[in-house]
């Protein structure tokens, strides 16, 4: 445990991300006063010093270790207007007490976590900021490695996606959306899984009044769509399991999809079937007539014993068999989702499980590093995750190792909370097959409008580069019963784009 002690400022959120990125135990205080001698403690201070310029500060000392390191913050930029200056002036300061407390941390604990000082989901959207500025890729590639910490190799993952999103989604364009329509079932709930799914086998007789109640929301902004001619550029079924829909529930949601007047000129139609044990030829048939191209199945790793850990009911043979069948109907582009990481897995059964996947080269592979998510069973039986950092680590080596043999080129990346070692997602594509979709929600330069319930629409506003976010209601019966407003919330958004 670590007493961190915040002085002239309130960073407790920035704080305690950072920190525990080191120590798992975080006690942060907003103190003036001198730290207990018996308790190990870092000050983070951000003050001026007698020039009058302001300075971030640490200090620490940790079980007889001491460091300490000061930064000035950055003063921003002369041409900027008053409230821009104000955003950027806040962000160096807060990047300045960031740095200083990680520098101590290190020397205190001795850890280099690979992210640096980078906490957040998104850290591309960083580089395409700094783009944004006219800096270049190899000064980016500096103050990423040199004032941000990062690992090199994650600096040059970082610059990499952003060029590939420069080749792929820009130029940025205002006035289009994405859809995402979220059908919230599952066969059971995977284990790691902390996704508001909703049981299939408990509530079948909901599936067709939930589908009824989508279909409206979805017809409501059709008709906006529409009329106000606003561009739509793709299209994703997730979940869930939306593989759980049989033909006719599928045929009842794509008829309605067919009304969007640019229906045939979408870039990319993907539809979730993640578990190979949910769905027929006759659905994916189905799909196909109806257009989609694109389709995930998800085998999370292809060994036995660890699909029976983690609540899967499928076997790797079944994924073999839905993967040839999805061919078979001729689907030209597969993702499969890989999560490294899961219990009793070793290098060795992950070497398994990436030969079977270099068997099948789908054109797209998405590799997740297990997290520990607050509702998921894995929360309450940590137990079972006994790989370490370094474990991970050699398992991710192993997955790039793997990728490049078999020519993936990683195309979009996110991070998440409570992940093994606070590693990353990547998506890798063979290519010229990458998802857009998946660049662009990732990106979020383009609006995403979100059907369903708990489905989130990110309403993007490239004028200020904000993105608000609006939340459909969470729960099922909550979604039904009170679909007037999430007609509303669409509305709403959709005034925006006329
Ligand atoms: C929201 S899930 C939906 C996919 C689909 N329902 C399935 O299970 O095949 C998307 C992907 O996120 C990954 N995922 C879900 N929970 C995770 C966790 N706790 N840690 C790492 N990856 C996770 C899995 O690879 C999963 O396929
Ligand atoms: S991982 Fe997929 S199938 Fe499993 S519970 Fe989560 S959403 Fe459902």
């Amino acid at each position: 445990m670590i007493q961190v002690i915040l002085q002239g400022h309130k960073n407790i959120y920035d704080t305690r991300e950072l920190t525990k990125l080191f120590i798992s135990e975080v006690e942060i205080i907003e103190s003036t006063d001198q730290p207990s001698e018996k308790k190990d403690y870092v000050i983070s201070r951000l003050g001026k010093d007698q020039q009058g310029n302001l300075q971030a500060f640490a200090r620490g000392d940790m079980e007889g270790r001491a460091a300490e390191y000061q930064i000035a913050v950055k003063e921003p930029e002369e041409n900027l207007s008053s409230r821009e200056k104000t955003l950027v002036y806040d962000k160096n300061q807060r990047e300045a007490l960031r740095s200083c407390l990680f520098m101590v941390l290190k020397d205190l604990t001795g850890k280099k976590p690979v992210w640096g000082i980078f906490t957040g989901i998104r850290p591309v959207k960083i580089v395409q900021n700094m783009l944004e500025a006219s800096r270049n890729y190899d000064e980016i590639f500096q103050e990423l490695t040199r004032e941000k910490f990062l690992d090199q190799d994650k600096a040059q993952l970082l610059i990499d996606i952003a060029k590939k999103e420069r080749e792929l989604i820009y130029p940025l364009e205002q006035r289009a959306v994405n859809l995402y329509i979220s059908i919230p079932f599952c066969p059971s709930r995977c284990f790691y899984c902390s996704f508001p799914s909703n049981d299939l086998y408990r509530k079948e007789g909901e599936v067709d009044q939930y589908l009824t109640e989508l279909i409206k929301e979805l017809k409501a902004s059709i008709t906006i769509i529409n009329r106000e001619k606003i561009k739509v550029n793709t299209l994703y079924v997730g979940g869930g399991t939306p593989s759980i829909l049989r033909r006719e529930q599928f045929e009842a949601l794509f008829s309605a999809l067919q009304e969007l007047d640019q229906y045939s000129d979408l870039k990319e139609i993907t539809v979730e079937a993640g578990r190979p044990d949910t769905f027929s030829v006759e659905v994916l048939k189905c799909l196909k007539e109806r257009g989609v191209g694109r389709i995930s199945l998800n085998p999370q790793t292809m060994n036995e014993k660890t699909l029976v850990a983690i609540g899967r009911k499928h076997t790797p043979q079944e994924i073999h068999k839905a993967y040839d069948m999805i061919r078979e109907v001729g689907f030209e582009s597969v993702n499969m989702d890989l999560i490294i990481g899961l219990p009793g897995e070793t290098l060795e059964s992950l070497g398994h499980t990436l030969e079977e996947i270099g068997k099948l080269q789908p054109e797209n592979l998405t590799v997740h590093t297990l997290a520990v998510k607050t509702n998921s069973y894995f929360k309450e039986h940590q137990e079972l995750l006994t790989l370490g950092e370094r474990g991970v680590l050699q398992m991710l080596d192993k997955v790039e190792a793997f990728t490049n043999r078999h020519q993936y080129i990683p195309y979009y990346m996110y991070r998440q909370k409570n992940m093994l070692g606070n590693f990353e997602n990547v998506g890798y594509s063979k290519k010229g097959r990458e998802s857009l979709y998946n660049m662009k929600i990732m990106a979020e330069k383009e609006t995403i409008l979100g059907f369903g319930a708990g489905a989130v629409s990110k309403v993007v506003n490239l004028k200020t580069d904000e993105v608000k976010r609006v939340p459909n209601i969470k729960g099922l019966g909550h979604y039904m019963d009170r679909i007037e407003e999430a007609l509303e919330k669409k509305e709403e958004i959709l005034k925006n784009f006329y």
